[in-house]
């Protein structure tokens, strides 16, 4: 198989932290928080919404005053956000003006195999590579140059979803100088509740990056079409962190709100730090959070929570109710697992009072709960780390990612439980389907576990069990670990539904 590592070019120091020299950050709190924009549609016609999104270089503003190059959709960080209607069929045409290949995938998107982004179905520059030289090994994929048509039907719930390189080896790299963005799906059913909307409904997108002192992003690779520096180090494996913690590409941006409730969609599209989020000040009464949904969509029923954890591409659909706090409050959003200055997030300044006329309906959605009985199979994979050759590796099942080796075959339509293990922290992630939790380390599912979920954290040494329905599309997917670092040093592997 083709596999390969993203090259080292400057050593990181322990635990993959990278350290930053002699660049003036602002301090936190200062920079305006912005909402990625909407994108237009180039056609809508009678079938579909077309799109064309171009991957492209460019400099971005991220700390004042410092221009960072980064890769973006549409030359930005974050990318435009997608709005799609449940069963409007969505085609992107992503063009490829990066000096590397690259791949598409809508992470909890329910698409056919053909456009959800397999590992090798690369997307080549428009210029400079010649097709055949892109050196993989896999007579199934599907490659083009310049351009590629992503087509999502988009038979699924409304959801906050979000797309994001994917390309073999070297999706770590690609996402974290700046190719993910959202993808929202809206429906009737969640038109029709009570809940804050327009301005008071914010996409958060939580990252972490580090900065070089001439203000590039600090991280310890390089392409390897680029460069034939080698080597792996034990602190790169641990995935990657920074210490600037970004919302929406803005550097612990800060906000002004009305006393009013506000629905917080939270996206972690960091490449492996794991958030622990709570208010400072907790509000005087009621619950911090009131969680409304998850990964897949709407809860069942609310759930309140005090603080929210959320591992790589794990989504939270929160409301914080800002009139809980007097007006001229400023609420912290803070970072329990962190330190120093991943402690800090964002704030939000409670501005000014406002009539409010939302509700967070005591019943929301149906979901239906599929049962243990249900199951015609259960599998097991354990998530550990090993070695490859004589490289350190991450592995399923013992074995680092292959293309096209199929770990299972589930048939279309059939329940399943896949029962995860692990000797550390791994965020779990499958394509195509939603799950949900059955078992957490031999227990009930813990408080943040409900809903429907695409990407399931997994704590140190934890069992965790899943149960989804395989259906939708027939043809090879891939389930993986979601800190980048790991799947781009062999955590994943493929399914193919039957
Ligand atoms: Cu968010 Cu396979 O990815
Ligand atoms: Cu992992």
């Amino acid at each position: 198989a083709g596999l390969g590592y993203p090259q080292l070019l400057t050593p990181p120091t322990s635990a993959g932290t990278l350290v930053r020299s002699g660049l003036r950050l602002p301090a936190p709190f200062q920079v305006p928080l912005s909402i990625p924009r909407v994108l237009e549609p180039v056609v809508r016609d009678a079938d579909a919404d077309r799109y064309e999104i171009t991957a492209r270089q460019a400099e971005a503003e991220i700390l004042p005053g410092v221009r960072t190059p980064i890769w973006g959709y549409e030359g930005t960080f974050p990318g435009p956000t997608i709005e799609s209607r449940r069963r409007r069929t969505t085609v992107v045409r992503h063009r490829n003006d990066l000096p590397v290949p690259t791949v598409v995938h809508l992470h909890g998107g329910r698409t056919p195999p053909e456009s959800d982004g397999y590992p090798t179905d690369l997307v080549l520059p428009a210029r400079g590579w010649r097709a055949g030289h892109h050196g993989m090994h896999d007579p199934d994929a599907v490659i083009t140059q310049g351009s590629r048509d992503y087509t999502f039907p988009l038979e699924q719930r409304a959801a906050l979803l979000w797309y994001h390189d994917h390309r073999m080896d070297f999706t770590g790299p690609a996402v974290y100088r700046g190719l993910a963005g959202l993808h929202i799906v809206r429906d009737d059913e969640e038109d029709a509740l009570p809940l804050p909307r327009g301005d008071r409904e914010l996409p958060l997108v939580i990252t972490d990056r580090s900065f070089a002192a001439d203000g590039t992003f600090s991280y310890p690779s390089l392409d390897r079409s680029l460069t034939r520096v080698p080597g792996v180090t034990e602190a790169y494996a641990a995935g990657v962190l920074g210490d600037v913690v970004l919302v929406n590409g803005a550097p612990w941006p800060v906000h002004e709100v009305s006393a009013t409730r506000h629905r917080l969609r939270v996206l972690n599209a960091s490449n492996a730090r794991r958030y622990e989020l709570a208010l400072d000040p907790p509000p005087p009464a009621g619950a911090a959070f009131v969680q409304i949904g998850s990964d897949g969509g709407l809860l069942v029923a609310p759930r309140e929570h005090r603080t929210i954890t959320l591992a790589p591409a794990e989504r939270y659909d929160v409301v914080v109710d800002f009139g809980a706090y007097p007006v001229g409050t400023e609420v912290t959003v803070v970072n329990l697992l962190g330190a120093g200055s991943t402690r800090d997030v964002m704030r939000f300044r409670v501005a000014r009072a406002e009539r409010d006329d939302t509700a967070i309906p005591p019943r929301l959605s149906e979901v239906e709960q599929l049962a243990r009985g249900q199951a015609v199979v259960t599998r097991d994979f354990a998530f550990t780390s090993g070695r490859i050759g004589n490289r350190h590796g991450w592995l399923i099942g013992g074995r680092a990612f292959e293309i096209g080796h199929a770990a299972a075959r589930p048939r279309l339509g059939d329940v399943e439980i896949w029962r995860f293990v692990t000797d550390l922290h791994h965020p779990v992630h499958l394509h195509l389907v939603n799950f949900q939790v059955l078992s957490r380390g031999g227990r009930p599912p813990g408080p943040l576990d409900g809903g429907l979920k695409d990407t399931v954290d997994l704590g140190p040494g934890e069992a965790v069990e899943v149960i989804t329905r395989f259906d939708g599309y027939r043809g090879r997917y891939v389930f993986h670990c979601h800190n980048a670092e790991h799947e781009d040093m062999g955590m994943m592997a493929t399914f193919e539904t039957v």
